[in-house]
């Protein structure tokens, strides 16, 4: 039997295309396997949003070469995602551990026939191998020693659109992803109701512009397809990500507020700058004053809802005033939680040839200001739901021994209870409120 690993970086898209794939390989056979040395196909899912994140990726191929293949001269290891899209030659040229590079512009349809060519080929080597090596190979014996899955919550991410249209002059996506496509209504439906009957909890829907969603069929739009999810028959929640700010109406609220049991009072609604100017330099379309207004829709329409952000620190050209302008914003909104990045320079964007005239020291300093303030914040958003009773979804046990469930928000509380609750709704008092979770009873 043919083992897989599968790494994936990157955001949830990929980590809905890896759950794809693993399924597909799981109906040929293959075992999905939590270790790379167990492995005889690696696929490695690659993110290029910044710098960073491309090193990762890189230093793991070498790893692999260097302490997988070299045991394993069989292996087989492809390479995906939006790295791959733009770097093919690039990684054939500096790993010949690898075997196929298939970009994130593609059809991941189109990839499966190269994963059964090769599964048909690693059968027949492993067999050869085997009866040559046997001593050498043990591991695959080990017929007691593999490692299952984790009982954990089921969660079903659907991409329900790919690419985007938006270019953000910082933002590699439209280029490693393509054009915004969006998926039939009908076929996510399907896939959704497939997926709550075999046990899911939460569905999330994903697009790297997940709220220009329009059905190629219908042309209806987002809020109507949260609609349409909201009603199929179940207990399970609903979340989306990542939103753009030129596409939030009022009518996607309207439609959260309908279905409060379905639909998690969560928007993750991106600002990256409080500056209008940075904002207007970045390509974002919209003005802080526009985002503030529909952050008050927010508030008014949904009460209770959490709001997270992203932020880019030192965009080519921000002050030190835009950047005081950001944490204003910051401090007035009061966002639940942040996601804080430094600007990175990427290929093919607009911003790669604007002047970084800002020192590594100060782009640091930044970002640190920015994550404190925000640890104040949340700390104080987290303590006003001190002794409230809240509906959460059990998701695990963790290594000391509690079961961790979220809130619709997707705040962490640990509770203590029984393995039977994993995987379900509970309501829980919150008895202990800290910087980045909850304490909660069962009630
Ligand atoms: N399509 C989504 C998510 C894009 S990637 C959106 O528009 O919100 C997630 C986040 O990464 C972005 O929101 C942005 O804050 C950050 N990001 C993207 N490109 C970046 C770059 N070149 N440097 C630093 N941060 C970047
Ligand atoms: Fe990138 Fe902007 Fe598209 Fe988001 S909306 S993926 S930040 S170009
Ligand atoms: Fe990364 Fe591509 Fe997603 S660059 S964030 S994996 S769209």
């Amino acid at each position: 039997m043919i083992k897989f690993f599968l790494k994936t970086y990157g955001c949830q898209a990929n980590e809905a295309d890896s759950a794809a794939i693993s399924i597909y390989l799981t109906g040929l056979n293959c075992k999905e396997v939590y270790s790379e040395t167990e492995a005889d196909l690696i696929i490695v899912n690659t993110c290029a949003i910044r710098e960073k994140a491309e090193e990762k990726f890189f230093s793991y191929l070498g790893m692999l070469n260097k302490k997988i293949k070299v045991n394993k001269p069989y292996l087989k290891t492809i390479v995906i995602g939006c790295i791959a899209t733009y770097k093919k030659d690039e990684i054939y040229k500096r790993f010949d551990n690898v075997n196929f590079v298939f970009g994130a512009k593609e059809d991941l349809n189109n990839l499966k026939v190269v994963l059964s060519d090769f599964i048909v080929e690693l059968e027949s080597i492993k067999n050869i191998y085997h009866s040559e090596n046997s001593k050498r190979d043990t591991g695959f014996l080990n017929l007691g020693g593999f490692k299952t899955a984790p009982k954990e919550l089921k969660r079903s991410l659907i991409n329900i659109m790919t690419g985007c249209n938006n270019y953000c002059s910082y933002c590699i996506v439209p280029f490693t992803k393509g054009r915004e496509k969006s998926f039939s209504a009908f076929q996510i439906l399907q896939k959704i109701e497939q997926d709550i009957k075999a046990g899911a909890k939460e569905v999330t829907l994903l697009g790297q512009n997940v709220n220009s969603y329009k059905d190629p069929e219908s042309g209806t739009g987002f809020f109507e397809l949260l609609e349409s999810v909201a009603k199929i028959e179940g207990e399970f929640w609903v979340r989306f990500l990542s939103p753009h700010p030129k596409d939030m109406t009022k009518e996607v609220l309207q439609v959260m507020a309908r279905y409060p049991e379905k639909l998690c009072a969560y928007v993750h609604h991106p600002l990256q700058s409080g500056s209008n100017k940075i904002l207007q330099a970045m390509n974002r379309t919209y003005t802080v004053e526009q985002f503030l207004e529909q952050i008050d829709w927010m508030k008014t329409i949904l009460p209770e809802i959490t709001i997270t952000t992203d932020i880019i620190v030192a965009f080519p050209g921000e002050t030190n005033q835009n950047f005081e302008q950001t944490m204003r914003v910051i401090e007035a909104v009061r966002f639940d939680g942040i996601f804080p990045f430094i600007y990175s320079a990427r290929k093919y964007t607009k911003a790669l040839s604007l002047k970084d005239n800002c020192s590594k020291d100060e782009k640091i300093k930044r970002i640190n200001e920015l994550i404190k303030k925000q640890q104040d914040i949340t700390f104080e958003q987290n303590s006003l739901k001190m002794g409230k009773v809240l509906r959460v979804l059990v998701e695990k046990r963790m290594a000391n021994g509690r079961l961790l469930a979220r809130t619709q928000g997707n705040i962490r509380v640990f509770l203590d209870g029984d393995d039977s609750l994993i995987g379900s709704f509970v309501h829980v008092k919150v008895e202990k409120t800290r910087r980045s979770d909850l304490l909660g009873v069962l009630v």
